[in-house]
C-alpha cells in the first residue's frame, strides 16, 4: 500500500473517497473551506444544510457521506466525526483510521482513499492512524475455503494520500515507516495466534523465528531441544512439556543492532495448546487456549519490528515453547520439580504451567546480564475478574521500568494496571515439601501470587511482568482490534523499545 503527504488543498485529488474529520465543537462550513476556500458556495451551503438536516453533530463515529458531484476530483466526500477537539488523541485517531479501514474494505472500488484526519502537523497522530488502518485490515483466512462467495478477498485499498498542510517530509515518512511496521508486525503476531493448535505447535513456532533470523541478517536464531534443555537443569520447563508428544523447543532469538546501547530480555509464555494438564480445563474453558502463545506471539511480532526499523537496540527473545497436556508422561499433582535456579516446586495445580515455564526462561535470562527483562503471558484467569477486558495487569520489581512500560501502553493505545507483588502474598507459595507451590489459594489475587512466583526467578534483575490472559482474546471485533488473537503487547513493547532506544542515544549525545 502506497502512502502519500498532500500539504495543499486535496480538493484537485482524483479519488475514490475524501475523508474529512470533523470536530464536534467547530463549524462544518469552516472546514469544508480546508478542503478548498474556492468551493463553490451552492455546493458548500448544501452539505451544511444536509448535515443538519440528517443532525449530523460529528460526534465520535458519526459520518456522513456525499457525492463529489464534480466540485471536488474525488468520487464521494466523507465526513468523519471526531467528537470533541481536545478529546481527540492518538488512541481516537487510531480507532477512527480502524473503523474506516475496515468499512471501506468491504465496499468495491475504495482503491484511492485520502484522509483529512485534523492531524496538525503530528507526527504520533499519522502514525498511529497507520497504525489503525492495517489493524483495521486485518483478516485471518488461511483455512477458508476461497470458493465460497462470503471468503472471496475483499479488494483492498492501495494507496492513501493524507493531508496535513505543517508536518515535514522527513517526520511523515518516519511516522509512516513506524505505523506501518508496527501495524504489520502486529498482524503477523495476530496469525501466529489465530492458527490452530495442531498446526501451531512448538516446532512450528520455533520455525517461524528461525524465518525472522532467515530474513534479516542482524538477527540470529538458535533452537535447544530436549538433551540441551535437561543438560541446562530446566526441570520445571521439562515438567510442563513431558504431557505432550509434541516436542518442547527451547527459541532463543537476538536482535543485534551494531550502535546498541541497551540490552532488552523480552520473555513470551509460549504454551501453544493449554489443555490444563492433569489438573484438567473445563471443555469451554479450553476452546480458546490455542491462545496460550500469545505472549510468544507478541515478543516475536516486536522483534521483528524492531530489526525491521533497524532501531539501535539488542533484543533477545526467549520462548520455552511447548504443550500442556495430560498425557501418560504427564505431570502429577503432588509432583516435584527441580527448576534451572535449584529452587523446588511442588506442583499442585498443573494447570498453573505457564509460570513453571517462564521460572526458567527468567534464570536463564538473568544469566545474560540484561538492562531489564519483560515477559508478557497468558498467565491467570484471575487477571480477568480484576481488569475485565480494558487492561493487562502489570507488576515488576523496579518502579521506573513498570512507569516506562505503562507510559508507553498509554502511547500506543494499548492499557496496562498495575497489581501489587506484596511480601504478604509469598505465604500462598508456602509448601511443606518443596520450596514452593506452584499454585496460590483459590480466589485470592491469584495475579499476583503468579507475579510473586515468577519473581522469586528474576535474582534480582530489573524486571516487569505483563498478564494478558483478559486482553489477549476478543469474541468480537473491537474499534483497532479484530475478533480472536488481539497480539495484545507488540503495540506498547515496540513503542517501549523505541523510546528505550531513543533516551540512550539523548543522555549520550
Ligand atoms: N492459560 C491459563 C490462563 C488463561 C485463562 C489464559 C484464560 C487465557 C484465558 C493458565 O495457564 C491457567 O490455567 N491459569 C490458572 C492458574 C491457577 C490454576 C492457579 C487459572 O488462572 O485458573
Ligand atoms: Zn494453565
Ligand atoms: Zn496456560
Amino acid at each position: 500500500m502506497e502512502l502519500n503527504l498532500r500539504k495543499s488543498s486535496p480538493s484537485s485529488i482524483e479519488a475514490d473517497v475524501l475523508v474529512l474529520g470533523v470536530f464536534q465543537d467547530e463549524s462544518i462550513e469552516d472546514v469544508l473551506k480546508t478542503i478548498d476556500p474556492e468551493l463553490a458556495d451552492d455546493w458548500l451551503n448544501e452539505i451544511v444544510h444536509l448535515c443538519k438536516a440528517e443532525s449530523f453533530k460529528a460526534k465520535n463515529k458519526e459520518s456522513i457521506s456525499f457525492f463529489g458531484s464534480g466540485k471536488i476530483a474525488a468520487r464521494r466526500l466523507i465526513l468523519f466525526g471526531l467528537g470533541k477537539t481536545a478529546e481527540c488523541d492518538a488512541s481516537r485517531i487510531r480507532k477512527t483510521s480502524a473503523n474506516l479501514a475496515r468499512q471501506f474494505a468491504s465496499k468495491e472500488g475504495y482503491k484511492h482513499v485520502v484522509l483529512q484526519l485534523r492531524l496538525d502537523g503530528r507526527s504520533d497522530l499519522l502514525q498511529a492512524a497507520v497504525e489503525g488502518w492495517l489493524l483495521g485490515s486485518y483478516s485471518f483466512h488461511f483455512y477458508k475455503n476461497p470458493s465460497e462467495e462470503e471468503n472471496v478477498a475483499t479488494i483492498k485499498t492501495e494507496k492513501i494520500t493524507f493531508v496535513d498542510g505543517t508536518i515535514n517530509e522527513t517526520d511523515f515518512a518516519k511516522a509512516c515507516r513506524q505505523g506501518r511496521v508496527i501495524g504489520e508486525c502486529t498482524n503477523f503476531a495476530r496469525d501466529l495466534i489465530a492458527q490452530p493448535a495442531c498446526d501451531m505447535t512448538p516446532s512450528k513456532l520455533a520455525e517461524s523465528a528461525q524465518s525472522l533470523a532467515v530474513s534479516k541478517g542482524s538477527v540470529t536464531c538458535e533452537i535447544l531441544d530436549v538433551e540441551a534443555i535437561l543438560e541446562l537443569g530446566m526441570g520445571a520447563y521439562l515438567g510442563v512439556a513431558k504431557g505432550s508428544h509434541e516436542p518442547l523447543k527451547f527459541i532463543n532469538l537476538k536482535y543485534n543492532h551494531k550502535n546498541s546501547k541497551k540490552f532488552i530480555v523480552l520473555i513470551g509464555k509460549g504454551i501453544t495448546f493449554d489443555s490444563g494438564g492433569l489438573s484438567l480445563k473445563t471443555a469451554s474453558g479450553m476452546e480458546t487456549m490455542k491462545q496460550d502463545m500469545a505472549g510468544a506471539a507478541a515478543v516475536l511480532g516486536v522483534l521483528k519490528a524492531m530489526s525491521e526499523l533497524e532501531v539501535p537496540i539488542t533484543v533477545q527473545v526467549i520462548v520455552a515453547a511447548c504443550e500442556n497436556m495430560p498425557g501418560g508422561g504427564a505431570l502429577r499433582p503432588g509432583d516435584i520439580l527441580r527448576a534451572m535456579n535449584g529452587k523446588t516446586i511442588e506442583v499442585n495445580n498443573t494447570d498453573a504451567e505457564g509460570r513453571l515455564t517462564l521460572a526458567d526462561a527468567l534464570t536463564y535470562a538473568c544469566r545474560l546480564k540484561p538492562d531489564a527483562i519483560v515477559d508478557i503471558a497468558t498467565l491467570t484467569g484471575a487477571v480477568v475478574t480484576a481488569l475485565g477486558r480494558a487492561a493487562a495487569g502489570i507488576m515488576g520489581n523496579e518502579q521506573a521500568l513498570v512507569s516506562r512500560i505503562m507510559e508507553s501502553g498509554e502511547r500506543s493505545g494499548e492499557k496496562f494496571w498495575q497489581l501489587p507483588l506484596f511480601d504478604e502474598y509469598k505465604e500462598a507459595l508456602k509448601s511443606d515439601v518443596a520450596d514452593f507451590k506452584n499454585a496460590g489459594s483459590r480466589g485470592e489475587a491469584a495475579t499476583s501470587c503468579a507475579g510473586m512466583f515468577l519473581k522469586e526467578f528474576v535474582n534480582g534483575a530489573p524486571w516487569a511482568h505483563l498478564d494478558i490472559a483478559g486482553v489477549g482474546w476478543l469474541d468480537k471485533e473491537k474499534e483497532e482490534l479484530n475478533k480472536g488473537g488481539v497480539a495484545f503487547g507488540v503495540r506498547a513493547l515496540s513503542y517501549f523499545l523505541l523510546s528505550e532506544a531513543d533516551q540512550r542515544n539523548v543522555s549520550n549525545s
